[in-house]
């Protein structure tokens, strides 16, 4: 069986982690495409050094050229600004478009059949943008928030409890910014709902902490945005495609009338597989979560008719 080419375009902090993670889990080999003249092929030689450490047999090769996205199976894109302290995510959509635009259209002529992970923010209008950019089947390209942010909740609760994070399953659903929904009763541990093991008021601690959690690493940081945890989000989602593992996972998929909403990207639990995203699951919202959902989808619309207008300019 032929090995799994994986494209990682933007070689920065998430880009440099996912090189690392991918070759550990030897996911296949791994190519890493950035402007930055040096740095991806300076990142990937570094890994290269250390394969007999991990151990893998995947290969590490860096480029500053697109047209070495031919062939990929999976394309992860983290190409764009990352925020810095004082900004929303919502400040890079000008410059990050006109970047989304470039790689897409560079996908679209160099790995025509691959799956695509978006990651750049804001996350829901990017992923938005690079599925009409390239013309791909929705079901093809995904975006990468609902992971994070549902291991941030799981972490958090984890914490409170002092019991392994193994054992908590929590989901995050609407759109990566600050009105994303931390679904409380969907968090279980080891089986057990958490609204048995935790107030109401811790909850609602842990609820707006996580919807914080990204601002809290860039408070810390004050270089950039979290990256250890986004490239293990994203990377577990390109696992899932490859090894066709039909994992349940929160992630930002194109609706089609499910929640209501039609034509938009934003995080819901999916099935990913070898088909990409190969199901929209719908979960029942309470009135409260509903709402909630519809105001994270509100944010969502605006930056995408800002997209919308971009495109048809
Ligand atoms: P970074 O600044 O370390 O890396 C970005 C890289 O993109 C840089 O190396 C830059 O040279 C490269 N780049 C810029 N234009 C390019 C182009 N046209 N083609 C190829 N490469 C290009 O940033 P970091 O920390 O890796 O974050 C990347 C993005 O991910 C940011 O937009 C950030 O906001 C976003 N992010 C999204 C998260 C999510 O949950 N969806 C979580 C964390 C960050
Ligand atoms: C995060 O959630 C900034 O989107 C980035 O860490």
């Amino acid at each position: 069986m032929a090995r799994s080419k994986i494209a990682l375009v933007g070689a920065g902090q998430i880009g440099g982690t996912m090189a690392l993670l991918a070759a550990q889990k030897q996911l296949g080999d791994v190519i890493t495409i950035d402007i930055a003249e040096g740095v991806p092929q300076g990142k990937s030689l570094d890994i290269t050094h250390g394969r007999s450490l991990i151990p893998t047999s995947s290969t590490l090769t860096g480029s500053n050229s697109y047209e070495a996205l031919a062939g990929a199976d999976v394309v992860i894109v983290t190409a764009g600004l990352p925020r810095k302290p004082g900004m929303s995510r919502d400040d890079l959509l000008d410059v990050n478009f006109g970047i989304i635009k470039t790689v897409g259209e560079a996908i679209k002529k160099n790995a025509p059949n691959a799956f695509i992970i978006v990651v750049t923010n804001p996350l829901d209008a990017m992923v938005y943008a690079m599925q009409k950019v390239t013309g791909f089947p929705a079901h093809r390209v995904a975006g990468m928030a609902g992971v994070l942010d549902s291991a941030r909740f799981a972490a958090l609760v984890a914490e409170a409890l002092n019991v392994s994070n193994e054992d908590v399953t929590a989901l995050v659903m609407g759109g990566h910014g600050d009105t994303m929904v931390p679904l409380t009763r969907y968090c279980s541990v080891g089986g057990i709902p958490v609204t048995q093991l935790l107030s109401k008021e811790k909850l609602d601690e842990i609820y707006k902490r996580t919807a914080n959690a990204g601002g809290e690493v860039v408070a810390l940081l004050k270089t950039g945005s979290a990256f250890y945890s986004p490239a293990m989000s994203a990377i577990h989602m390109a696992e899932a495609y490859l090894k066709d593992k039909k994992n349940v996972l929160s992630c930002a998929a194109k609706l089609n009338g499910e929640y209501g909403v039609t034509g938009l990207y934003a995080g819901v639990p999916v099935i990913m597989g070898a088909g990409g995203i190969e199901k929209v699951l719908e979960v029942q919202l309470d009135e409260t979560e509903k709402k909630m959902f519809d105001v994270s989808i509100a944010a969502v619309k605006s930056l995408v008719e800002w997209v919308d207008k971009k495109m048809s300019a």
